[in-house]
C-alpha cells in the first residue's frame, strides 16, 4: 500500500487527491493543506518544506506537488537530499517556468519552437522597442505571476503602459513578444527525468470573461480532449516540444521529474510554438484531465519518482470528453468576497464531480475561502454534453458574489 501527500490546496490538488485514491494499492492519501473538499487535510503550509518533509517521512508517503512556488523554492531539491521521494522538479529545473526569459532561451538553444521575443531590465528600453516594433505585442513579467503577469497589447501605446504599471510594482524585467494567433492548448507530460509520457490534450480559457475578454486569470475552465489536438498534432508536439524539452534539460544537468506543461499555439498551415512551459499539472486541466484518467495514477507516479517510466507505456484514456466549468467569487482575478456560504454542491456521480478550490469547511457549512472556488467537472459523450452538464450541476450551486463565464468549451465545440 502507497500513502501519497499531494501538496497545494486547489482544484488541481482536490482532483489529483481523487483519483490517486482510486487507485488500487493506494494506502492514505493526504492533502497538504488541502481546501474545504479534500478528506485528510494536513495543516502544513505549502512553503513550510520542513513541515512537509517531517510528515512524508513519519507517513512514509510519496509526495506529488502541485503548486509551482514551492517547487521554484527547491522543495524537490530538499525531498532528494533526504532520500524521500518526490513527483516534483528541482528549482533548476522548475526555472522553465520560473524564469520566462531563462525558457525562452533554453527554447532557442533547443530548436523548440517559440514566438520571437527581447528581454528588457530596464522600462525605457522596453518601450522603444515597443515603439519599433509598431504593431501588437505580448508584454510578460519575469517570474512566476501565477498567470496574470502577461499582457496581449494592442499597440505601443498600451504595451508601454502595461510595461510601466508592471515596472513599477516590482517587476525587475519584462519580455515583449510576437503575438501569435491561432488555437491554444495544454499538453502536459508525466516525467521521469528521461522518459516523458505524454497526457490527454486539453484546452484551458485563461481570460475572465465570456468571449475571451477581461483580464488574464488562472483558469476559468477547460475540457478535454481538444479538437486542435488531434492524433497527428499530439505526436508532433510530443517530438518537437516535449522530447526536446526533456532531452535538453537532462543535457543540460537539470533532468526534469514532475508534470511538464507546453501551453501551446496551434496556427495557421501547421505553425506550432510554445507559449509558455508550466513545471506542473495545469489548474483547471487537471480537473478534466483526471475526470478522463483511465489508469492506475498512483502507479504511474511512483514510476515518474523512481525512473523507471520507461516501463510503464501509455496511459488510458476515458473515451468520453470532460469538461471543468470554474465558479469564482465575481472581481476575480481582482478583489472579490469571501466567508460567503455555498449551498447546492450535491453529490458526486459517475458523470459529474465538483472539485473544491477556494473553500474551507466550517462547522458543517462550506465558505469560499479564494477567488476561484469550485470546479464543476463533467463526462459526456460529446464535447457539448459534457458542457451541458457540467452547467446543468453548476447551476444548482450558488453563494451571493458566484461567478463564472457561461462559455467554457465554446471553440472546441465550434471546431468540433
Ligand atoms: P503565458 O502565461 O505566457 O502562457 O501567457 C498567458 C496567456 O497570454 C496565454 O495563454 C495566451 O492566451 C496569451 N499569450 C501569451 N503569449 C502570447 C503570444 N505570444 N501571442 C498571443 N497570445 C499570447
Ligand atoms: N490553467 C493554466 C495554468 O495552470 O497555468
Amino acid at each position: 500500500m502507497g500513502n501519497v501527500l499531494v501538496v497545494g490546496s486547489g482544484g488541481r490538488e482536490h482532483a489529483l487527491a481523487w483519483r490517486v485514491s482510486q487507485s488500487p494499492r493506494a494506502g492514505a492519501v493526504h492533502v497538504a493543506p488541502g481546501n474545504g473538499g479534500t478528506e485528510n487535510r494536513v495543516p502544513i503550509g505549502a512553503g513550510d518544506t520542513a513541515g512537509l518533509a517531517a510528515f512524508a517521512r513519519e507517513r512514509e508517503c510519496l509526495t506529488v506537488v502541485g503548486p509551482e512556488a514551492p517547487l521554484a523554492a527547491g522543495i524537490a531539491d530538499e525531498f532528494a537530499a533526504a532520500g524521500l521521494p518526490i513527483v516534483g522538479p528541482t528549482a533548476a529545473a522548475a526555472r522553465i517556468e520560473s524564469s520566462k526569459s531563462w525558457a525562452k532561451g533554453f527554447m532557442v538553444r533547443h530548436g523548440i519552437p517559440t514566438a520571437r521575443h527581447e528581454s528588457f531590465d530596464d522600462a525605457d528600453g522596453a518601450a522603444a522597442h515597443a515603439r519599433a516594433l509598431g504593431g501588437p505585442v505580448v508584454v510578460k513579467a519575469d517570474g512566476l505571476a501565477a498567470g496574470k503577469g502577461v499582457t496581449v497589447c494592442g499597440g505601443p501605446a498600451e504595451a508601454e503602459a502595461e510595461i510601466g504599471r508592471m515596472m513599477g510594482s516590482g517587476v525587475r524585467r519584462v519580455l515583449l513578444e510576437e503575438r501569435l494567433a491561432g488555437a491554444e492548448a495544454s499538453f502536459i507530460a508525466l516525467c521521469d527525468g528521461d522518459t516523458a509520457v505524454p497526457m490527454a490534450a486539453s484546452q484551458d480559457h485563461k481570460r475572465a470573461g465570456d468571449g475571451d475578454t477581461g483580464p488574464n486569470t488562472g483558469g476559468m475552465g477547460a475540457y478535454s480532449p481538444t479538437p486542435f489536438v488531434d492524433g497527428a498534432m499530439a505526436r508532433r508536439i510530443q517530438e518537437e516540444v516535449i522530447v526536446p524539452a526533456v532531452e535538453g534539460l537532462r543535457a543540460e544537468g537539470t533532468p526534469f521529474c514532475g508534470f511538464l506543461y507546453a501551453g501551446v499555439m496551434i496556427g495557421e498551415g501547421g505553425r506550432l510554438d510554445v507559449l509558455e512551459f508550466n513545471a506542473r499539472m495545469g489548474d483547471p486541466e487537471c480537473q478534466a484531465i483526471m475526470a478522463r484518467a483511465d489508469f492506475d495514477l498512483l502507479a504511474y507516479l511512483e514510476a515518474a519518482a523512481a525512473g523507471t517510466l520507461g516501463e510503464m507505456g501509455p496511459m488510458r484514456w476515458d473515451a468520453r470528453h470532460a469538461a471543468c466549468v470554474v465558479l469564482a467569487s465575481r472581481g476575480y482575478p481582482g478583489r472579490h468576497a469571501t466567508g460567503e456560504e455555498i449551498t447546492g454542491i450535491g453529490q458526486d456521480s459517475g458523470g459529474s464531480v465538483v472539485f473544491h478550490a477556494g473553500t474551507r469547511r466550517e462547522g458543517g457549512r462550506t465558505l469560499t475561502a479564494g477567488g476561484r472556488v469550485l470546479g464543476v467537472t463533467a463526462l459526456g459523450d460529446t464535447l457539448a454534453g459534457a458542457v451541458g452538464a457540467a452547467y446543468g450541476r453548476a447551476e444548482r450551486i450558488s453563494w451571493p458574489s458566484k461567478y463564472c463565464r457561461r462559455d467554457i468549451g465554446h471553440a472546441g465545440i465550434a471546431a468540433s
